[in-house]
């Protein structure tokens, strides 16, 4: 199952997260991060950036992989995730550009763009940890719902609910494309851990989902289930759908002082 970390606050998941990617770092320089965007993994960023800066780490040969694009917008768009994840991961955790890659949404290559991406993570050697949200939807990465447990990197028709949600970083909500390409449900729990975060009332239902299931297409979040190695890193109101909630908190003030998360 799932390991459930129930935290004060987002800032505080972010230390905790940045914590095991610095000792992750620190044992192997040339590890493979996966990377998600949105709102929810930033304080993880922030806290590694603030941790490598007051406590330098050479994390040249670190290297990444988004978990998902947008399909068809112009190159060096400010709202491409390749532009996001270069603002708020590379640039200041420190990371070498050249290393980071993000699934390829150009229109001209997208039909082997999903292949290509699958090669690249298999030629790295698979993803070390994957840094995980989830939508309102249930969405992870940008596997909508119906989503197979066994997708691989594809192009997805993103739903009008997640357009919505994604509206408020476009001029107007018609910009926000229709298509996206994201690794698959397979693709992510090929990565050796998975690190899910989720903060706020909003992502209750979603979390719920996800940690105690059912296991569904329905709820694509629900795939880390089948996972060995899983963290929940939640504040108490993503949390407040959870029925094993004492059993987590037990876990954690338990857990044994030499495993990491
Ligand atoms: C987008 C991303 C997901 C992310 C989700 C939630 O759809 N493709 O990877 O988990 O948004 O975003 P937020 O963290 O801003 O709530």
């Amino acid at each position: 199952m799932a390991e459930v970390v129930i935290v004060e606050n987002a800032a505080a998941a972010g230390e905790l997260v940045a914590e095991s990617l610095r000792s992750l770092i620190e044992a192997r320089p040339d590890a493979v991060l996966g990377l998600a965007t949105g709102s929810t993994p930033l304080p993880v960023y922030s806290a590694l950036a603030a941790s490598v800066h007051r406590t330098p780490l050479d994390v040249t040969l670190v290297r990444g992989f988004a978990l998902d694009e947008y399909v068809g917008l112009p190159e060096g768009h400010p709202q491409s995730y390749r532009a996001v994840i270069t603002r708020d991961v590379v640039e200041p955790i420190g990371l070498t550009p050249q290393n980071i890659q993000v699934p390829n949404g150009n229109l001209e290559t997208i039909e082997s763009a999903g292949r290509d991406y699958e090669q690249a993570i298999l030629d790295a050697g698979g993803v070390d940890v994957q840094i995980l949200g989830i939508g309102r939807t249930g969405h992870i990465g940008f596997n909508e719902p119906g989503s197979s447990f066994a997708s691989l990197t594809r192009v997805k028709t993103l739903t009008e609910e997640t357009r919505a949600d994604n509206a408020r970083f476009f001029s107007s909500p018609d910009d926000v494309p229709m298509h996206c390409i994201t690794q698959g449900l397979g693709t992510i729990r090929r990565a050796r851990h998975l690190v899910l975060l989720a903060f706020g009332e909003a992502k209750a239902d979603a979390v719920a989902a996800a940690v105690e299931g059912p296991m569904t297409a329905s709820a694509p979040g629900s795939a880390i289930q089948l996972h060995p190695h899983v963290t929940v890193v939640i504040d108490e109101a993503a949390a407040s759908r959870l029925a094993n909630l004492d059993y987590y908190r037990h876990a954690w003030a338990n857990k044994p002082a030499w495993q990491g998360i």
